[in-house]
């Protein structure tokens, strides 16, 4: 077998700033050794996140100019309402700026004190927007998903026999909706299996929940779905998409990941009365229902990206490209949450620190390491993220200590990655000499974007 190469030339390039170790080690200090707090240009290869970060095609920039911005009525809001009919088949298509303003509109509507929103794993900000409209957000990750080590093909996976437990003794009444995210990016970027999607539909069924997908790397959930679900590999990405909609009332996106542009989402629901009232708080909130919190340049770029994302050339690069540097890490040594998701690899620092406690986080000396190393960003998912405080003001860890190296799409090249592999190389020979962290500030919520901190001696 050949190569699996980048399936596109380049036409626009953007220059990376070199910096020395030096001035590495100063960068560090004065973000107080948050990556947050780094001046992007100070950063050599961003692994900080696959959010809004991708390189748009000559198609997209394209769409750019073809945008019409009109305030109601644009064609290219119809232009981008099609496209996601005819992905999701949901009867109406609501705009907004991006992920978190769909889910921001979605929960005001349906959410609120009493009411218990089950996902498979919530990401950070669909759990606040659930928890700030007074509502619970409940996790049911199944049990392999909870292990970094085990390899198995779907760990994104709803737990539905927890799931269905759950419901019994919460009452349905009391579930609004219950969303699946695909991939589980919380859950290490894992895929969900089209079975899980059709046993978690009709358990809801029974109960009369409906079930919301949460689908920001819908596309890549799908070509890990031809690739190891039985009976999917003669089917198209794009049909294995539109299976996966079938089985829901609704659709949250954030545009910023599989829709392959800068900025962008949307709300789609079959339900005509929760639509009515989502697009007259969007006018409150986002804009005019045609165009929602984006420019009609903006709604030309999602409709394309959705399209271009769909290509197998494309898919098969994609989830290649990701694959090739959690095997590399493996045989470097490095423990990573197994086997390597659909758009980040998730180091495992509590194996890899098993000298770091987790209330020194362990997966913050990596981040810190990587960039003083290469000039390399990624970003902790572990205590730093979501440690919370007992009554005694001790540290209450999550049952992983993470670091994730999110790959932008279509931004970096092999040698680029090649070059991740090399300072993670030497990432592996610094290992016993690595000290942890402690805070020196931290907010009173969401703490890991403007925490800082201090190397312990
Ligand atoms: N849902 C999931 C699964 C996400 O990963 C994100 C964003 C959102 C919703 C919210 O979308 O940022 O457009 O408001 N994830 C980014 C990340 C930020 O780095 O994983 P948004």
């Amino acid at each position: 077998m050949k190569t699996i190469i980048e399936p596109f030339k380049i036409k626009s390039v953007e220059p990376i700033r070199f910096t020395t170790l030096e001035e590495r080690i100063k960068i560090l200090h004065d973000a107080h050794y948050n990556p947050f707090l780094i001046h992007a240009e100070d950063v050599l290869i961003d692994l900080l996140t696959d959010s809004g970060t991708s390189a748009m095609s000559a198609k997209q920039w394209a769409g750019m100019m073809e945008g019409d911005e009109s305030y109601a009525g644009a064609r290219s809001f119809f232009r981008f309402e099609k496209a996601v009919q005819d992905l999701t088949g949901m009867k109406n298509i609501i705009p907004t700026h991006q992920g978190r303003a769909a889910e921001k509109i979605l929960f005001t509507i349906i959410g609120g004190a009493g009411k218990y929103i089950p996902n498979n794993t919530h990401f950070d900000t669909t759990r606040a927007n659930v928890e700030f409209s007074g509502a619970v957000a409940v996790d049911f990750q199944t049990e392999e998903g909870k292990r970094p080590d085990v390899i198995a093909p779907f760990k994104g996976n709803m737990n539905v026999a927890a799931l269905e437990k759950f419901i019994q003794e919460t009452g349905a009444e009391n579930i609004p909706v219950c969303f699946i995210t695909v991939t589980n990016n919380s859950g290490g970027g894992q895929p969900v299996s089209m079975q899980n999607i059709r046993e978690t539909k009709s358990v809801l069924n029974k109960y009369g929940i409906p079930l919301f997908i949460d689908a920001c790397r819908f596309a890549e959930n799908a070509f890990f779905i031809k690739k190891r679900e039985k009976g999917y590999d003669n089917k198209t990405p794009k049909e294995i998409a539109q299976e996966m909609f079938s089985y829901a009332d609704g659709v949250t996106m954030s545009a910023k990941k599989d829709a392959i542009v800068n900025m962008g989402g949307f709300l789609a629901l079959n339900n005509d009365s929760l639509a009515t009232q989502a697009r007259n708080l969007l006018i409150v909130t986002e804009g005019f229902p045609t165009y929602g919190g984006l420019a009609g340049r903006d709604l030309e770029a999602i409709a394309q990206g959705l399209e271009e994302v769909l290509d197998e050339h494309y898919l098969t690069y994609r989830l290649r490209s990701v694959e090739y540097l959690g095997n590399k890490l493996t045989e470097i040594g490095i423990p990573i949450l197994q086997p390597p998701g659909g758009h980040a690899i998730y180091i495992d620092a509590k194996s890899f620190l098993p000298h770091i406690a987790p209330h020194e986080y362990p997966g913050q000396s990596v981040v810190c390491e990587l960039y003083k190393i290469g000039g390399i960003r990624s970003v902790e998912i572990g205590s730093v993220m979501f440690g919370k405080y007992d009554e005694k003001g001790n540290i209450v860890s999550p049952p992983m200590e993470l670091v994730r190296l999110a790959i932008p799409r279509r931004v970096y090249t092999q040698s680029h990655i090649d070059y991740v592999i090399e300072c993670s190389i030497e990432l592996h020979s610094n290992r016993k000499s690595l000290t942890g962290y402690a805070i020196t500030y931290e907010a009173p919520q969401l703490r890991h974007f403007t925490a800082q901190f201090k190397p312990l001696a």
